[in-house]
């Protein structure tokens, strides 16, 4: 058949499709994106953060000659949101200081570059005014030092460059003193200086990179369960993650507890994001919690939600006043005076209780009453067919949220399964931001069956107005999740194949879908009348369903093909991509139109609702039915 091709007007906007999602777990922040090589460079670390934390995670004490106590102690901090501090006691002649181990192997050096060293002291007693500030090896070499001179009246700020002599992605960071007395510290950093575009407090050159040449259109941040997973009091060490504390002086940003198993520094944080966001050219989309802890299933009472609603009110403010407002010159007195333009933002991740959506709606009214221009976006929880995720869009109609979160992980036959998820769905409806997606895996195929499900979401770009692929980042010796978009160790970071189909998709997203109207294709393959070569494949979502018998019967000659259970082959997939099928066989048939198929299954116990698909797949096509229960 010949085929025609005609490109009619323009019928959807693209707007911003695709962009990227930026959650600090799999340490993707702190030993990840943001450059800071010193772990723990505050001393709070904590058992709250991790079991197995400790205040002087990943320092050593060092005796070169002398002898020395390495403690932490609180009665006379920096400042209060930063109670801990390292106190060196040196007992007599002879040098003896501490080392940070960094993340990973150690500190990544290289030869040649430039490294920023900065920290707090003071010192008392009969110490030597010089301390001495080295790169080593891990057996002690020394690739770089410099000397400072540390007062003895209160707590100071010292900072030198310190340049690498040698290449070595196991280094130290030593400080050594010498006399007789005690030497304090805090806030103990090393950047390199080559960070992204050079700036200081900055983020990893290689990581940002990558990242910056996906040319997202949007970026999602800072979570995840991360927003909000923690206290609700804001004074509490375990404080759900609250945006005000994450800006300016460093020093003054309390450490927090990640959601994720370890110590947040918040170096990272919403000045940082932003700045980002406009360096790489991607709209920022924050989300912030609504006083509400599902993982805890704690809330803020209704009529204390005001300061939270007000961190939402603030935000906005913070981003797109002027100078002169309160909170645009904040923004101002951190070094950018203009704007960053927020349109977009998220209140919660994933909620499905009825807690959230009571609070949602509070939220909703205030930003929509004082900023009517930004779009806000509502949640609903993880995927699963059923009322619980409906509940987010009941609340997104009656609210009238722009756009509504939905999440899912699923294997990828489940997403070709769900291909045409979105095709109904209607234009004057709420849209969907597809906050968080990813198949179960990183090979070429799971890439490709995300590719695919991603021109199907540009086709419903009437419904779908945002997506981003989750998570993003992953330190290779901090895995908390997987697949991830981004894996990295302390010096090199790599673009998965689902890496390279979304930088794809972002460097050509179209501005426009046009009505592409087809001729010279034939009739839609219909398994009744089109021989298809391929095999069956029964689809459920994730492990609902438990398949007790599986037949198909030809209808004409009464030939039963009983594929039983277990023994069913699980097609040529792997293992890990196979969850979800209950079976997927060649039968090499060609004719299709003869057989009835009959399922014998049942709903495990617990579980939500199911669907099942069930079709036929030759090269091109998967034609399936559905039925649930
Ligand atoms: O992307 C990882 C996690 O998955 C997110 O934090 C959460 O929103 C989802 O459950």
């Amino acid at each position: 058949p010949v085929l025609h091709i005609d490109c009619g007007s323009p019928v959807t906007p693209l707007n911003d499709l695709f962009g990227i999602f930026f959650e600090d777990l799999n340490h993707a922040a702190d030993g990840g994106l943001y450059a800071e090589l010193v772990q723990n460079r505050s001393f709070e670390f904590d058992p709250i953060d991790h079991p197995s934390y400790h205040a002087l995670m990943a320092w050593e004490k060092v005796e070169r000659g002398g002898q020395a106590e390495l403690t932490v102690e609180n009665e006379a901090p920096l400042n209060a949101r930063n109670p801990h501090y390292a106190v060196l006691e040196l007992k007599g002649p002879g040098s003896a200081g501490l080392m940070n181990t960094g993340f990973n192997s150690g500190i990544s050096i290289r030869q040649g570059e430039k490294y920023r060293f900065s920290f707090y002291a003071r010192r008392e007693g009969g110490l030597e005014e010089r301390v001495t500030v080295s790169l080593e090896s891990a057996a002690g070499e020394v690739y770089a030092h410099a000397r400072l001179t540390v007062g003895a009246v209160g707590w100071e700020k010292y900072e030198t460059v310190l340049e690498a002599g040698e290449t070595d992605f196991s280094g130290r960071l030593v400080i050594l003193a010498e006399g007789q007395g005690r030497l304090y510290l805090d806030m103990v950093s090393l950047f390199p200086v080559n960070t992204y575009l050079g700036r200081e407090n900055g983020l990893r050159a290689d990581i940002a990179k990558l990242l910056a040449d996906m040319k997202p259109r949007f970026m999602r941040f800072p979570g995840g369960c991360l927003v909000h997973d923690g206290s609700l009091n804001e004074e509490d060490r375990d404080s759900m993650y609250r945006w005000k504390n994450t800006l300016g002086d460093l020093a003054q940003r309390p450490a927090r507890r990640n959601n994720w198993q370890y110590n947040q520094t918040l170096g990272l944080g919403y000045y940082e994001y932003f700045l980002f966001c406009e360096d790489i050219g991607a709209k920022p989309l924050p989300v912030l919690p609504a006083g509400y802890d599902p993982h805890h299933q704690a809330a803020v009472p209704l009529d204390e939600l005001g300061p939270w609603i007000d961190d939402a009110l603030d935000l906005i403010e913070f981003a797109n006043g002027a100078a002169d407002t309160k909170w645009g010159a904040v923004r101002a007195s951190l070094g950018h005076p203009e704007p960053f333009g927020l349109e977009y933002l998220a209140i919660g991740n994933e909620e499905v209780g009825e807690a959230f959506f009571e609070r949602y709606a509070y939220f909703h009214r205030a930003i929509r009453e004082r900023y009517p221009e930004i779009q806000i976006i509502n949640s609903s929880g993880p995927f699963a067919a059923g009322s619980e995720y409906d509940r987010g869009w009941k609340s997104a109609r009656e609210n009238g949220s722009d756009l509504v979160d939905e999440h899912y992980y699923q294997s990828p036959e489940w997403f070709l399964a769900n291909m045409d998820r979105y095709d109904s769905f209607k234009a004057d409806e709420p849209k969907i931001f597809l906050g968080e997606y990813a198949t179960w895996g990183n090979t070429y195929y799971n890439a490709l069956v995300e590719a695919a499900f991603m021109t199907r979401l540009e086709r419903n770009a009437h419904a779908v107005g945002l997506a981003c692929y989750a998570p993003m980042l992953c330190n290779v010796d901090y895995v908390n999740w997987k697949p991830d978009m981004i894996w990295f160790n302390n010096h090199q970071a790599f673009g998965t194949a689902n890496y390279y189909v979304q930088k794809l998709f972002m460097n050509h997203q179209g501005d426009e879908l046009l009505r592409v109207e087809a001729a010279g294709l034939g009739q839609p393959c219909k398994p009744e009348e089109t021989p298809v070569t391929g095999g069956l494949a029964l689809v459920a979502d994730q492990s609902d369903v438990a398949f007790e018998s599986i037949s198909l019967t030809n209808d004409e000659t009464g030939e039963v093909l009983d594929l039983g259970h277990s023994p069913v082959r699980l097609s040529n997939l792997p293992e890990a991509e196979a969850e979800g099928i209950a079976a997927a066989l060649e039968l090499g048939k060609t004719d299709w139109s003869a057989y009835t198929l009959r399922l014998k299954c049942r709903k495990l116990a617990g579980r939500r609702g199911f669907v099942i698909r069930f079709g036929i797949t030759d090269a091109d096509n998967f034609l399936y039915w559905e039925v649930g229960g």
